[in-house]
């Protein structure tokens, strides 16, 4: 029910990827292939190559393989698939919104950096709530322990911390239980990466679908003016923003009163297919087979005394 990083394409990820004049891409998490959809024809017009990194497609890869042939496809988590590649000019992170993958990533772009000698746009999302300071797992068990918070199959509600089973979105995939504790989230990897690096890193967010974050070496904006302009445009504290801001609050709560219906829905659904189930086995049952003269003569009884009713007066 949450949205996914490809909202943010038109209106913000191409145009910096023109300003870049990026061509070749690393896509992390293909989800249903509408990103990679809008990657791969990017890369078509302008491009070199698209990475399209995913253990686990929701969709038929060889759909996208067959439209887009400078589409490249590694089958495995990113943390193995970032390793066999050597540079790139633009990173989209949207895999698994976990500390510890995130830091993972981020690492390997920089080796990455180191090897090709150019420290690439990397751009990120899910940087605001309800996974910046929360982890979600795909797969708790591909976590090493101690980077695991503890956690549950559960939901998200908006002005709670609490997980819940009850009401709320994303019920099918692990949350940490706690959100805002050290390691946890995909905004605290984010700012936990650039403790160190602060002097050659720049990172900003757009608010919004989740939240994007911009990662970027200054250089990059030292060398690309429409690049540094589109940046200072994203940066600026205009009304806008705080406007987008807020809608951003009212669109979460109304994720979270869809997600408390859906729950009701749900609910009513297994009630529903219980009670049809009961009512099959009853009509199948001999009793009901073998009463069934009686109650034809009943329905008969109450169509002639139907008949036989005075009128009623007024
Ligand atoms: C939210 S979806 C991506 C949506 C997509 N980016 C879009 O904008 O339409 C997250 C995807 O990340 C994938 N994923 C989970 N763990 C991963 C990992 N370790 N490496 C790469 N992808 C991962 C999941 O299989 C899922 O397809």
């Amino acid at each position: 029910m949450l949205t996914a990083m490809h909202r943010f394409f038109p209106s913000i990820i191409e145009p910096l990827l023109r300003s870049i004049n990026a061509r070749s891409l690393i896509e992390i998490g293909m989800g249903e292939g509408k990103h990679s959809h809008l990657l791969a024809a990017y890369c078509e017009e302008h491009g070199d190559e698209l990475q399209c990194i995913d253990p686990r497609p929701w969709f038929d890869a060889a759909t996208l393989l067959g439209k887009y042939p400078r589409v490249r496809f590694h089958k495995k988590r990113s943390i193995e698939a970032l390793q066999e590649i050597d540079a790139c000019d633009a990173v989209l992170i949207d895999g698994d919104h976990n500390w510890y993958t995130v830091t993972q990533e981020l690492k390997l772009i920089e080796a990455m950096a180191k090897r090709s000698g150019k420290f690439p746009l990397v751009l990120l999302h899910d940087v605001a709530w309800p996974y910046d300071r929360r982890d979600l797992y795909y797969s708790p068990e591909e976590i090493p322990k101690e980077f695991l918070h503890p956690h549950l199959r559960a939901a998200i509600v908006p002005g709670d911390k609490n997980l819940s089973l009850t009401k709320g979105f994303n019920a099918h995939s692990f949350h940490a239980t706690e959100e805002g504790t050290p390691r946890n989230g995909v905004l605290t990897a984010i700012e936990d990466f650039l403790k160190e690096r602060a002097a050659q890193l720049r990172f900003i967010t757009v608010p919004g679908f989740q939240g994007l974050g911009i990662l970027f070496p200054l250089s990059l904006a030292e060398k690309q003016p429409p690049f540094r302009a589109l940046i200072q445009d994203l940066e600026r504290k205009t009304p806008l923003k705080g406007h987008v801001e807020k809608m951003e609050e009212e669109r979460n709560k109304m994720l979270g009163k869809l997600g408390e219906h859906e729950h009701i829905v749900r609910r009513l659904q297994r009630e529903c297919a219980e009670k049809e189930m009961i009512l099959q086995r009853m009509r199948r049952s001999k009793s009901w087979r073998w009463t069934l003269p009686l109650r034809k003569l009943h329905k008969n009884a109450r169509v002639i005394a139907s008949r036989n009713r005075p009128a009623q007066t007024p």
